[in-house]
């Protein structure tokens, strides 16, 4: 697992999505065109990319608004739906896919393989990994080729994500104390994402909150510690915010720069990280064994 995270570059994906400008499902047409509303479903490592493209079309301005599906119930009545899943197998991503259809909405599947790869929609299909949150490189870059070839979308694509041992070692440490990660909701996909490889890979469960909110409730209640997230990219309101909350709460900064390169360079540090608190804590980091016993009680 380790490995993957130290040769993340190799999972970017290099080459446009090649999609149908229209397909036919059940017998009716489906456009895909730039609709005003962008859905993105999914769950967990597939899930986060939803979050990551909120964010991105948060900071960049992009032309449309990201409405993150992270359930089986989904009421949109138009748009444009991606649905993330590594298996292509998670119910509640496969539900709003077929509800999305059911209302007219294109779908487009990001995949290894399983039932949504089946499903007769048009796919992207991606590398494996040791886990689907170790495929992060593959899906997110898939979504972003999706979103440049729909709408236009720009984008920097890195050719490294440049290691830094003193970054991993900060990440290890305050992590290891299981604090609050604390973010703009212009970097929300990030803290959920830094709290969701501390759960699956060390198996701590430090939690989010996200600002400005988190300034009307959580913050009489913090204790810390925090760990901060900022960006040179985000709007001044959301900056003063972060360095608000470090003023009334012990805790420490991270910086991350809200472009592609920055954001895989800043998670794979967090990736590294919590793999190493595993590691020290004599955790298994791959195993996930509750979410698949989970999956297995559920109906299938
Ligand atoms: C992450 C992980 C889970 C899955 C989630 C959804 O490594 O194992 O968070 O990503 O249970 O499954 P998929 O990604 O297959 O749709």
């Amino acid at each position: 697992m380790l490995d993957d995270y130290m040769n993340w570059e190799r999972y970017i994906l290099k080459t446009p999505a090649d999609l149908p400008d229209r397909y036919n499902y059940g017998g009716r047409v489906y456009e895909i065109s730039q609709a005003e509303r962008l859905y993105v479903a999914g769950m967990g490592g597939s899930g986060v990319i939803g979050d990551l493209i909120r964010d991105l079309s948060m900071v960049r301005d992009w032309p449309f608004e990201v409405i993150v599906v992270k359930d089986y119930f989904f009421k949109g009545k138009s748009g444009l739906m991606i649905a993330v899943s590594y298996s292509g197998n998670t119910a509640e991503t496969l539900t709003a896919a077929r509800l999305a259809l059911e209302r007219g909405i294109p779908v487009i599947g990001i995949t290894t393989g399983g039932k949504l790869a089946e499903m007769g929609v048009p796919i992207v299909k991606i590398p494996k990994a040791s886990a689907p949150r170790a495929a992060l490189p593959q899906m997110f870059t898939a979504a972003l080729w999706i979103l440049r070839r729909i709408y236009g979308v720009a984008f920097d694509l890195p050719e490294v994500l440049p290691y830094d041992q003193k970054l991993a070692e900060r990440l290890e440490r305050a992590l290891s104390a299981r604090p609050t990660v604390v973010a703009p909701s212009s970097m929300q996909g990030i803290a959920y994402r830094v709290k969701n490889e501390a759960n699956e890979n060390a198996k701590i469960d430090p939690s989010v909150e996200i600002l400005p909110e988190a300034h009307h409730n959580w913050i009489e209640g913090a204790r810390g510690p925090i760990v901060a997230l900022t960006s040179p990219d985000i709007p001044p309101e959301h900056k003063l915010r972060v360095e608000l909350t470090l003023q009334l709460i012990p805790g420490e900064l991270f910086d991350v720069s809200m472009t592609v390169s920055g954001i895989l360079t800043f998670l794979k540090h967090v990736g590294i990280a919590t793999v190493r608190i595993a590691e020290s804590r004599n955790v298994d980091p791959l195993k996930t064994p509750r979410i698949e016993e989970l999956k297995r009680r559920l109906p299938q």
